[in-house]
């Protein structure tokens, strides 16, 4: 049997047709139907400017930081595989993972570097959509989400800072936490909060453990599903 054959047979199957409904060759109609029921082509909007794609444009840098999310995403959650969150646990599984599991160090730089680089990225992308102009109407509510996204971004810097319990986390939330209280009104609870108590301990490292894997990434996901969706409704990005 051929090539063409056996490609023939595959997309003639039912499970084929289940997840593909329209063959893109057939007709014009049905070449856009293949884009429609595609969830990542269908990212792009219907039309886009050839000059609006062009890389000098963008610069891919709102695609870098989605790619370090994703890198994020997936050294984070081998890292959770090694490590506990508890007293004194946390320090010797990072110690256990720079020096006897395999490759434990380079899995823990580049959950580091990633983060690193994502900041940065994120940064410039937003300087980028600044200076070309593209937060105007009708795209200041994507500029809000971007916002949005900015501070999620360096609150999963902050809170992954505490979770290695070395001397530079504790005193480095030491720090970050007394800048909070020191804010008006809510100063001194917001501290509370974040620490579980007055002091940082057991229910700190819980607590930023919390909001470092579970709610932020979370809310990071949602919001850029938003941001996505609506660089598409809004006509894709904006043209110079
Ligand atoms: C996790 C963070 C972020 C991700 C993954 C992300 C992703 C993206 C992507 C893939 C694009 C398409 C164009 C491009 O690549 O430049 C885009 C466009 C856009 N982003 Fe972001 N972004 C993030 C953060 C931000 C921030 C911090 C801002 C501003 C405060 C922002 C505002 C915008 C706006 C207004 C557009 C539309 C730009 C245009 O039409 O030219 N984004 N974003």
């Amino acid at each position: 049997m051929s090539v063409q054959e056996v490609k023939e047979r595959l997309v003639t199957t039912q499970v084929w047709q289940s997840v593909f409904r329209h063959r893109y060759l057939d007709s014009n109609r049905n070449r856009s139907l293949a884009v429609f029921g595609n969830v990542f082509l269908h990212l792009h909007p219907v039309k886009v400017r050839e000059r609006s794609i062009r890389i000098r444009h963008t610069m891919c840098l709102g695609g870098l930081s989605f790619g370090l999310f994703l890198a994020l995403v997936v050294t984070g959650v081998l890292l959770m595989l090694y490590y506990r969150p508890a007293v004194p646990q946390a320090y010797r599984d990072m110690k256990e993972l720079e020096f006897v599991v395999t490759s434990g160090s380079f899995l823990r730089n580049l959950h580091r570097w990633s983060a690193h680089a994502m900041v940065l990225f994120v940064f410039l992308h937003m300087a980028r959509v600044f200076f070309s102009g593209a937060y105007r109407p009708p795209r200041e509510f994507n500029w809000v989400i971007g916002v949005l996204l900015l501070l999620v971004t360096l609150l999963l810097s902050y809170t992954g800072y505490l979770l290695p319990w070395d001397q530079l986390a504790f005193w480095a939330i030491t720090v970050g936490t007394n800048m909070a209280q020191a804010a008006p009104v809510f100063g001194p609870s917001s501290r509370f909060l974040l620490l579980g108590g007055n002091i940082i301990g057991e229910n700190a490292l819980i607590r930023f453990y919390v909001l470092h894997c579970v709610v932020l990434p979370l809310a990071g996901g949602l919001l850029i599903a938003v941001h996505f969706w609506r660089i598409r409704k809004d006509g894709g990005v904006r043209p110079l």
